[in-house]
């Protein structure tokens, strides 16, 4: 009888232990989460599958974009995904776009206040999709328009989350006049440990009224990289 109860107690005790265990292992897992992304209130999901998939495998092209054109209007495509699809042909490697949770309004005027905002609060607004796994690839390309002269902060989110170090890190941008604006600085504090190469900008009305020459001079800073 007195077996039978000490054998009793210690399965009640070991599984206690085991749940003390498991909750403890799991709030120190949130807390590295959290710890881990201190400037941005978005819960990133990782793993998310690549918009466009090639047969490079060593290639992704980041990239985000908005279809409401800066003088009025849709476009089929935004500027700066049309050059994201140029350079993924080129490379055949896979893209990955950046989607807002909150998507940006549509008007320019109230859309340039959100992003002031943003970049004066060195906010980090959400990615709705989940990241991608970067793992494989050794080269990724990281494209936006400008905004306020450097890259909108949602992209600063992305890299927060995605870490990049010891890769080739390569930015591209659309703009209607500040080229590549601090992108590639940007790119270099955020990946120290990353190798920065030569960007690739162009005025966001080339892609809209001749994404032909826009796709030749893709080609030609490719080719001048090696890819
Ligand atoms: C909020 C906002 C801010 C912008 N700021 C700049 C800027 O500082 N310098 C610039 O040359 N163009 C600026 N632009 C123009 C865009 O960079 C340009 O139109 C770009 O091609 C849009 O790309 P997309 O179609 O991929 O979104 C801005 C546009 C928006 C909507």
């Amino acid at each position: 009888m007195k077996k039978r109860i000490i054998a009793f107690i210690s399965v009640i005790v070991v599984v206690i232990a085991a749940i003390v265990g498991f909750n403890v292992y799991r709030s120190s897992q949130n807390n590295s989460a959290q710890n881990n992304n201190t400037a941005t209130k978005t819960s990133v999901k990782k793993n998310g599958k690549v918009t466009t998939k090639g047969k490079n495998g060593k290639v992704l092209v980041v990239y985000f974009s908005r279809t409401k054109g800066v003088y009025g209007g849709n476009l089929s495509r935004g500027n700066t995904a049309r050059v994201a699809d140029f350079i993924q042909e080129k490379t055949k490697g896979d893209s990955y776009e950046i989607v807002p949770q909150k998507a940006y309004p549509n008007g320019y005027d109230t859309t340039t206040r959100v992003a002031q905002r943003e970049q004066d609060q060195n906010a980090r607004p959400a990615i709705k999709n989940a990241l991608p796994n970067v793992k494989k690839y050794s080269t990724v390309f990281i494209g936006a328009p400008i905004w306020w002269g450097e890259y909108p902060m949602i992209v600063r989110t992305f890299m927060d989350n995605v870490d990049l170090n010891g890769k080739t890190v390569i930015p591209f941008t659309t703009a209607e006049g500040s080229g590549l604006g601090n992108t590639a600085e940007t790119l270099r504090k955020s990946y120290p440990k990353a190798k920065v190469r030569k960007g690739f900008t162009t005025e966001g009305n080339n892609v809209k009224n001749d994404p032909s020459s826009v796709r030749s001079d893709v080609n030609s800073w490719l080719d001048g990289l090696g890819y």
